[in-house]
């Protein structure tokens, strides 16, 4: 797609690059091994993992890079690229609750991983990527689930996914204190470049659909706006549709979560839910119809219904959930109006961040540069516009005894 960007840096540089950190940083590069967890974009079902509902994530051939080295002694040493400031800490004392900065994430999972496994080696951690951060792609799912796989491998126990997503979740839920969902440590753990994770988020059945490679494209634009408050405001509807449930519950005995509260069953109970959560949960009922409609949709090839869907998404999270800002409305509206553009609608939680474009594959000439055209026009700026690939879950670069592997991991 002309006029658009890859995320900066190929594998092979990105790894050079974070091996020279590493060496700034920590001194030494010997015994360093290298991991990569990609971020995710997910296309229908949005705000339905925590209402129990089903998701239809990919994961990106982006993400998050660690370098990592086990040490003698119980000393943590965590470090990344975006940030000068470092935390060192003793396995047997790591802190209880968060402390405000971007090592939480990983620290939620160590202690995490500390419970459940025991911990035997102290640690040298260095994070960087390719990955826009804070920008609905799941740089947070990426690094938390990322921090599990390459600690679980360098202290050389059983290397289980599953593992890795009850560590992200427990560090993000319980330690950074975000209310989130069950998908997005799924969908970065679990699904394999050319598909797409269907899954149910109500018992945590999944299935991997096929992408049909070269019928459709996916773009991602960043709107640039910040997603500063998005925590709160994130916890907020996570509270008002739990509020809803619980008005929903007398007229629907038999459901277990939102999800299963039909939408007639929400129009009939509108007096006792009030206007704001009837718009919350109008729209969680409507989406679960057009997330099972899209997936099926997806597998009969037919890509046009796929696209309107995802674009009525887009609509309700504007009117009905409102976590939506003029500037991702505007990537939107610019985005339809070309032609093979399939549909289009923000990604995450919203608030800030991006949308993401499905479109034909064959019209994606000059449609990066419309795009940001039409959204110069209307800001005064630029935003970023990427071309991602679907990817596949985490895994380890050059592992020991692989060509290459002994010799990079030595760091000569
Ligand atoms: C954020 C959360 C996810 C999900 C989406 C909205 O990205 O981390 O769990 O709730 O918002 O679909």
């Amino acid at each position: 797609m002309h006029g658009s960007q890859d995320a900066p840096g190929d594998e092979a540089g990105i790894v050079e690059d974070l091996r020279h950190r590493f060496l700034e940083r920590f001194g030494g590069t010997e015994g360093v091994r290298f991991f990569f967890c990609p971020g995710r974009v997910n296309l229908m079902g949005a705000h339905l993992d925590y209402n129990g509902g089903p998701v239809m994530p990919v994961a990106l051939d982006h993400g998050t890079y660690l370098a990592l080295r086990t040490r003698d002694d119980d000393r943590v040493r965590l470090a990344a690229n975006l940030s000068s400031t470092s935390l060192e800490v003793g396995l047997r004392e790591l802190p209880a609750t968060a402390t405000g900065s971007w090592a939480d994430y990983p620290l939620g999972v160590l202690r995490h991983l500390v419970l459940e496994f025991g911990g035997d080696a102290g640690l040298e951690v260095l994070f960087g990527g390719n990955l826009p951060i804070a920008a609905g792609l799941s740089s947070s799912a990426s690094i938390t689930v990322g921090t599990a796989f390459a600690i679980l491998t360098v202290w050389e126990r059983e290397r289980d996914l599953f593992a890795c997503i009850r560590a992200a979740l427990s560090g993000e839920r319980e330690f950074v204190g975000v209310k989130c969902g069950i998908m997005d440590p799924y969908a970065v753990a679990l699904t394999q470049p050319g598909h797409l994770l269907w899954l149910d988020c109500r018992d945590a059945s999944f299935e991997l659909l096929p992408l049909h490679r070269g019928a459709f494209e996916i773009a991602v634009v960043d709107s640039g706006v910040s997603r500063a408050l998005a925590r709160g405001a994130f916890n907020e509807r996570v509270a008002q549709c739990a509020e809803a449930f619980e008005r929903l519950k007398r007229a629907c005995p038999e459901a277990r979560c939102l999800r299963d509260v039909p939408a007639e069953v929400v129009e009939a109970e509108a007096a006792a839910l009030g206007p704001l959560l009837l718009r919350r949960a109008r729209h969680v009922a409507l989406e679960v119809r057009r997330t099972f409609a899209a997936k099926h949709a997806l597998l009969r090839g037919d890509f046009e219904t796929l696209g309107k869907l995802i674009s009525s998404t887009h609509e309700s999270l504007r009117d009905l959930y409102e976590v939506s800002t003029p500037e991702l409305d505007a990537i939107v509206d610019i985005a339809r109006s070309w032609p093979g553009v399939l549909g289009a609608r923000l990604t995450g939680a919203g608030f800030g961040g991006c949308a993401v474009i499905v479109f034909r594959a064959c019209s994606s000439e000059g449609l990066a540069s419309y795009v940001e055209r039409g959204f110069q026009d209307r800001f005064g700026r630029k935003p970023s516009v990427y071309s991602f690939r679907s990817g596949g879950g985490p895994r380890e670069l050059f592992p020991p005894g692989t060509v290459g592997g002994s010799e990079r991991a030595t760091g000569r």
